[in-house]
């Protein structure tokens, strides 16, 4: 058992990752670092790569992974030594991102993937966009058909490297069932 765990928090837009880890890091005080979040702020900054990652994702396609895990490890060094655990929330999104994860930060020691249709992906997302003040520049039905294509292009190839710690939960049941099993997972890799 690692002192400091690390959980790749996995799944396609709409999965719950986001939902799930609120509710792990009001549980277990972990430090939760979303990739999708890091870059929207990168994005609000204005700075000129902010405008070239705006573009990609407005399109549903993944960011160049260097930026990815640069804004992820300066994240991360910013709480280092001070973290009880990370999730580190859709990252990594192919198999070339977990391996540069593993090499320059830490192996990982539990993956949450939450398995979901791509019928509820959709409906919680156009749900979402919906209810928002303010919605997000990619919560619309064709980027949303882009990321989930995305999605499924590229994550079984991920969770195929990592058996021994890949955590299934079916994320098509009520939040407090998924987080019954997020907790179970957890809680057997602090032992
Ligand atoms: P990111 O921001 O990570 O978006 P995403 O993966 O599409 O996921 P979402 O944030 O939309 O959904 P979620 O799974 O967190 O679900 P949530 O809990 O919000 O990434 C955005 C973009 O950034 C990517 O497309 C890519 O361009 C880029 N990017 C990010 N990471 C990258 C990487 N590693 N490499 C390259 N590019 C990267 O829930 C959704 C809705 O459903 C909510 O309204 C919620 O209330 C509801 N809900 C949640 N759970 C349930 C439930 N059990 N039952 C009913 N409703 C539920």
């Amino acid at each position: 058992m690692s002192e400091c765990p690390i959980i790749w928090v996995l799944g396609g837009p709409g999965s719950g990752k986001g939902t799930q880890c609120d509710r792990i890091v009001a549980k277990y005080n972990f430090e939760h670092l979303s990739t999708g979040d890091l870059l929207r702020a990168e994005v609000a900054s204005q700075s000129e790569i902010g405008s070239q990652l705006s573009a990609i994702m407005k399109e549903g396609k993944l960011v160049p992974n260097e930026i990815v895990l640069s804004l992820l490890h300066n994240a991360m060094k910013k709480s280092a030594g001070k973290a009880k655990g990370y999730l580190i929330d859709g990252y990594p999104r192919e198999k070339d991102q977990g391996a540069a994860f593993e090499k320059a930060i830490a192996p990982v020691n539990l993956i949450l993937y939450f398995d979901c249709s791509n019928e509820t992906l959709v409906k919680r997302i156009m749900a979402r966009a919906a209810a928002a003040a303010e919605k997000r520049a990619d919560d619309n039905e064709e980027t949303v058909k882009t990321r989930i294509e995305t999605f499924r292009s590229n994550t079984n190839l991920v969770l195929e490297g990592y058996p021994k710690v890949l955590s299934t939960i079916n994320a098509e049941r009520e939040v407090d069932a998924i987080f019954k099993d997020c907790c179970d997972a957890i809680d057997k890799v602090l032992k």
